[in-house]
């Protein structure tokens, strides 16, 4: 909104005055930052971050592009790292309680928002067993130094095909959207989406996974769709816990995936009300959560545009949608 923008600090005004700058869906401009199409605010607090942030050995993030199933994402490491503080089944897990967003906090949206460095010691990171979790849409590249060169930090990525991606934020921005839905279709085939380009965003990981697996595990939605329980053992070994011959007999793994799932997590009375995104209501957050639901929105030429561009820029990359 207009109000953010003028809330920004004069560096970044002047920094966002040298950018290529397009109409945003949600903020009246989005800028291309790095590569990047962003917000105002979200490149100041990238900025932020990159100035500031110090990678601890332990930490992990967790990155996505927007609405590919961050809350998921967040739900499902929080779940299997704490797992010997808060075991799955007790009634008292803090997934029960709070939503998944303020378990792991967002990088850009809360840590660094507004102008704010934080102190980010108290984060028990102190703790060797509970690292320091943290959720992100920055890009690769635009990650801060500390992270990108350490060799034990872990960067867990969940990509989602970007025809479904693309309906989820159509649905979660609404009314709010001052395009209609075949105009911004056409904004994100030419990259303008909020942290498009999707092609950009999922090649940088995508190559750092292929380049340097134990620090970059790349998942998608769809295959934690269709077996969550085998992609959750391999999160668990990524982020060096593995979970036990015990666990595994005992059904912990199951227990992880059905408390985390799309119809657990929307039926919370914490997921129903309260914004622990700013802006916008928990429920917002869980809409229909399936593989496909595209084919209800997008017209088959609509489609065959996507696909082709997005085969034409990933390449020979051995990545595929
Ligand atoms: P749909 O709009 O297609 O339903 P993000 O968390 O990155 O904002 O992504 C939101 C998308 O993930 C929404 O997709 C939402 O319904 C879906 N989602 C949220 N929680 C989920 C869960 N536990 N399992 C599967 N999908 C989930």
């Amino acid at each position: 909104t207009r109000a953010e923008e003028e809330q920004l600090t004069e560096e970044c005004k002047q920094l966002l005055s040298s950018l290529p700058k397009e109409r945003g869906w949600r903020t009246s401009h989005l800028y291309q930052y790095q590569g990047f199409w962003c917000q105002p605010a979200e490149i100041q607090a990238i900025v932020s971050f990159q100035n500031h942030f110090q990678a601890y050995d332990n930490d992990i993030i967790l990155a996505t592009m927007p609405k590919s199933g961050t809350t998921w994402l967040k739900a499902l490491a929080f779940a299997v790292v704490n797992r010997d503080h808060f075991p799955v089944d007790s009634d008292k897990h803090p997934l029960l309680t709070s939503n998944p967003h303020d378990l792991v906090p967002f990088l850009e949206y809360k840590l660094y928002a507004n102008n704010q460095i934080p102190d980010l010691s108290k984060l028990s990171a102190d703790d060797q067993d509970r690292p320091r979790l943290f959720g992100t849409h920055i890009p690769f590249p635009s990650l801060a130094n500390s992270v990108k060169k350490s060799n034990s930090c872990r960067v867990v990525y969940l990509c989602r095909n970007p025809f479904d991606t693309f309906i989820s934020s159509w649905h979660f921005i609404g009314s709010m959207s001052p395009f209609t839905l075949e105009e911004a279709f056409e904004m994100c085939c030419r990259g303008v989406i909020g942290f498009g380009p999707f092609w950009d965003h999922m090649l940088g990981y995508w190559k750092e996974s292929l380049a340097r697996p134990e620090n970059v595990l790349f998942l998608t939605y769809e295959d934690l769709k269709e077996d969550a329980v085998f992609h959750l053992k391999r999160l668990a070994k990524f982020l060096g816990r593995p979970f036990s011959f015990e666990e595994e007999t005992s059904g912990v793994v199951e227990k992880i995936a059905k408390l985390c799932s799309f119809e657990n997590l929307k039926g919370l009375e914490v997921n129903k009300k309260g914004k622990s995104i700013k802006n916008f209501e928990n429920d917002k957050l869980f809409r229909k959560g399936e593989v496909g639901d595209w084919v209800n929105y997008l017209s088959s030429l609509m489609v065959e545009k996507m696909s082709t561009i997005m085969e034409e820029k990933l390449g020979d990359s051995g990545l595929k949608f």
